[in-house]
């Protein structure tokens, strides 16, 4: 585990996930870590994932530490969302938030998901004419979810320029932990908390076709209702989940087909294969390495001792290249048997976005690589340092 969080585990944790596969699936880390075990086998994974008795971190376990949780505008967001809620409280903000986040919503959204796309690729081909080098992720990587999640949510486009570097200020906060970026996530979660506000009274008098509205016509339809609180913290945590997730998959995506242009080919000119690409570069570099999970009571977990009370990193990023699942892990092949990687998690917490997500790669990659056939990787990429959300700061390309 120490070997994980230095610099070179965080550049390249995958031979350490090998050596961990061979001792076993879960690991003790002892009681002077600040986490029991460290759970890595895709079978212990998938079980503490599924098993009730672990729970996420809700406002019960934050409460031990934090009683005056409520008081701060970031935790009364985050901790009022599906992510870190527990039961009772989870499933009845779930359950509505199933009924509207439908396989039919995404696929009505995917006109408007081909023409942010097209959009994007004109201002690409703007700033890489004459042979400049262009900044894929903050051009194209971070620009499309944020604005597909704000189509989705009801957010108007012209309010992104307001509201991103909000929802950043939040994500730094939820990286770092540090009191400077937890004080300047309050007011940025207090702000966007009013924004919702007020979107929430103009839906409740104007209702769209948008997430929010849907919501809200569930509620009034008979569906168990949940808070404004509850409205608008899920309204944050899904802006986010929405998008600091899949801008890492489109950037480990891209880098990975620029690096293997045989990829690269077949997935510009054979629409059969780009889902059985988009699963593997999943697989292959998720977008999430690891979620937490705390033992509501004493429990056993391949002979290893987890005390009611004590957290676990579960690994999902390890649990992908297990060979006892996948043969040969190490290889990226898109042939695989799709839907098998835990990249989306599993259980009650399921990713709710796991649909778009996977559209939005399904329609992203193709476009781009047919758009710029002498698409390449420029200088040197630079990786996030992120092991939680492992993907790139920057990564150049050249489109001419
Ligand atoms: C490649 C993209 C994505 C990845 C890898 C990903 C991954 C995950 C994972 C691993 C979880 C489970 C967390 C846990 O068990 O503690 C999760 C939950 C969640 N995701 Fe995603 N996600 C992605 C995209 C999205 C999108 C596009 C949305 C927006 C609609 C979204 C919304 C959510 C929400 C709301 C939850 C919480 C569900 C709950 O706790 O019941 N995600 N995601």
């Amino acid at each position: 585990m120490a070997k994980l969080s230095t610099k070179e585990g965080r550049a390249d944790p995958f031979p350490l996930y090998a050596a961990m596969h061979e001792l076993g699936q879960v690991a003790a880390l002892g009681d002077s870590s600040p986490h029991a075990a460290i759970v890595h086998g895709y079978a212990a994974v998938d079980k503490v994932l599924r098993d009730p008795g672990f729970l996420v971190t809700g406002h019960e376990i934050v409460a031990r530490k934090k009683p005056d949780w409520r008081d701060s505008p970031m935790y009364n967001t985050l901790l009022n969302s599906t992510m870190f809620a527990n039961p009772p409280d989870h499933p009845r903000m779930r359950r509505l938030f199933h009924a509207v986040l439908t396989p039919r919503r995404v696929s009505a959204l995917e006109p408007a998901m081909t023409g942010m796309i097209d959009r994007l690729l004109d201002r690409i081909a703007d700033l890489g004419s004459g042979g400049s080098e262009v900044e894929f992720m903050s051009e194209f990587a971070y620009k499309f979810p944020t604005t597909v999640m704000a189509a989705l949510l009801g957010i108007p486009e012209e309010d992104l320029d307001w509201f991103r570097p909000r929802v950043d200020t939040v994500n730094k906060a939820l990286d770092l932990g540090n009191e400077e970026a937890k004080a300047a996530a309050d007011v940025a979660a207090a702000e966007l908390a009013g924004y919702y506000t007020d979107q929430i009274a103009l839906r409740r008098a104007r209702p769209g076709d948008d997430l929010l509205s849907a919501l809200l016509a569930a509620m009034e339809a008979g569906e168990q209702p949940i808070s404004d609180t509850e409205l608008i913290g899920n309204m944050v945590v899904t802006f986010n989940a929405g998008f600091v997730t899949t801008l890492n998959m489109l950037g480990n995506g891209m880098a990975q087909l620029l690096r293997n242009p045989d990829h690269a080919h077949a997935v510009s000119t054979d629409p059969d294969c780009v889902p059985g690409y988009v699963e593997e570069i999943l697989r292959y570099e998720p977008a999430v390495h690891l979620v937490v999970r705390w033992a509501s009571v004493d429990s056993e977990l391949d002979g290893v001792h987890i005390p009611a009370g004590r957290s676990m990193l579960v690994m999902l990023g390890a649990a992908n290249r297990d060979p006892a699942r996948f043969p040969d892990p190490g290889v990226f092949d898109p042939t695989r048997p799709t839907g098998q990687a835990i990249s989306f998690g599993a259980g009650a917490h399921y990713c709710l976005g796991a649909v778009l997500a996977r559209t939005e790669g399904r329609l992203a990659l193709p476009r781009l690589l047919q758009r710029f056939p002498k698409l390449r990787l420029g200088a040197e990429p630079v990786m996030n340092a992120q092991l939680l959300l492992r993907g790139y700061a920057k990564l150049p390309v050249h489109v001419s």
